[in-house]
């Protein structure tokens, strides 16, 4: 038995968070280890429906829940959720929540500057989340940041602000934002700090001992592949690394601590906000795909563009990110449908290329090569063995996992916990 780590193969909403709360029943500990509160999981449990942004899906089973290094984190909006949860029955305290003492923040003057940015874009506009997420990185990566150990070090902490408006406030003033003072960012920070500071630990230590006491640990993705900083769709992308190598520099468990790596790959292809989409359906296939996987942001609410299933991107990400095995959700959206297209290689003018090339007007220019493939007329909804599917939906599965060169180790068929085919257990390799 080893780690496992769970990534987006895709654009994101891929259906990781459901994933995540099967997989962390028999793990012992849950990683977030990039991004922040742009992400959105749902888990759904009985009559119950958890959305999370911030909190490691863990939680949900009382899990040892740890967010690492990796993420940039609105103690704010942290603070909301764990008081969310709490009233829908869950547990938060500090033996369950551990945050890194090395995450950066997140801050109001980051969503300002996000918010003002993306108004102001006019149609270069990145569609963001408007989360203050690239902002905050930018902070980190420009070595101004706050982060959460600096909360208990009040003196230092005063230096840092000034570090910090010296480079924001000319930024906001072109930008017509109105000045933010130090004493007031010195006081807000000051009022969350008792709050935090309970849960703020040396994440990787409380990692090494886990992994030194033979306990197993499942690293949670958020947004995807397509999404990441390098690799994505530049400059359409988040501001982190979303690929399974960062599960190790998130959180401070070396290169081979992350385990398994498993994608998640949704039946079709969804994005949201602005950027190339090779496969988007502007037609009624593309909207019944939409109304019939009710495909709106968990935490924004926006639609999401939908399209046919891309091999193309999966296999890329199945190379960028190692991937293994992959669990296929969503299988029963497509149900109904009498013929399926997967798109096997794209086209740029006389050219035929099966990767989607880096620079943004290639990507642009692309179309793709679709296979035709059988639909079924049966259910697939809430099938549990492989024995429940129809052919041509076997036959589906099977034609991915050849052109991803990924096995398919579970399929999901709707929402609910149970409605799961496996046929490989990630934590066995
Ligand atoms: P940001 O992460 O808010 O800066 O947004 C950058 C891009 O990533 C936008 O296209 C967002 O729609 C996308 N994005 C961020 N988080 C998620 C997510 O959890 N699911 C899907 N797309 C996301």
């Amino acid at each position: 038995m080893g780690n496992v780590t769970v990534i987006g193969a895709q654009w994101g909403d891929e259906g990781k968070g459901r994933v995540i709360d099967w997989l962390a029943d028999r793990a012992d500990v849950v990683v977030r280890f990039q991004g922040g509160n742009n992400a959105g999981h749902t888990i759904v449990v009985g009559n119950s429906t958890y959305k999370f942004a911030l909190l490691p899906s863990g939680v949900v089973q009382g899990k040892l829940s740890v967010i690492g290094n990796g993420v940039v984190v609105d103690p704010w909006s942290l603070l909301d959720e764990i008081e969310r949860v709490r009233t829908q029955g869950l547990t938060i305290n500090p033996d369950i929540l551990v945050l890194a003492d090395n995450a950066a923040l997140v801050l109001p003057l980051h969503r300002d500057l996000d918010a003002a940015r993306e108004a102001r874009a006019g149609a270069g506009k990145i569609g963001t989340t408007g989360r203050g997420i690239g902002p905050a990185y930018e902070d980190k990566v420009g070595r101004r940041a706050i982060r959460f150990c600096d909360l208990s070090d009040p003196a230092a902490l005063e230096t840092k602000i000034e570090r910090l408006l010296a480079h924001h406030q000319p930024l906001r003033a072109g930008l017509e934002l109105p000045e933010v003072t130090a004493e007031a960012l010195l006081a807000m920070l000051l009022a969350v700090a008792p709050k935090v500071t309970p849960y703020v630990k040396p994440a990787w230590r409380v990692l090494d001992k886990a992994m030194k006491d033979g306990r197993l640990i499942l690293f949670e993705g958020a947004q995807a592949t397509m999404l990441d900083v390098d690799h994505g769709t530049y400059p359409f992308v988040t501001s982190s690394n979303t690929v399974a190598g960062q599960a190790a520099t998130g959180s401070g468990v070396g290169p081979s601590g992350g385990g398994y790596v498993l994608g998640i790959v949704k039946a079709y292809t969804t994005r949201v906000g602005e950027g190339p989409f090779p496969c988007e359906l502007r037609d009624e296939i593309g909207e019944r795909l939409g109304v019939r996987g009710n495909e709106f942001g968990t935490n924004t609410g926006r639609k999401r563009r939908c399209g046919w299933f891309d091999a193309v991107l999966v296999r890329q990400s199945v190379a960028i990110s190692g991937i293994q095995g992959v669990v296929l959700t969503k299988l029963d959206v497509l149900d109904g449908l009498d013929t399926l297209k997967i798109c096997t290689g794209y086209r740029i003018g006389a050219r035929v290329i099966d990767y989607l090339p880096a620079g943004l007007s290639e990507q642009a220019a692309v179309t793709p090569i679709y296979e035709e493939i059988e639909g079924w007329q049966g259910a697939t909804r809430g099938a549990r063995s492989w024995k429940d599917l129809p052919a041509a939906a076997v036959k589906y599965v099977r034609r991915i996992e050849e052109l991803i060169g990924a096995q398919v180790a579970a399929v999901t068929t709707s929402p609910e916990r149970e409605d799961i085919i496996i046929m490989r257990d990630p934590f066995r390799g």
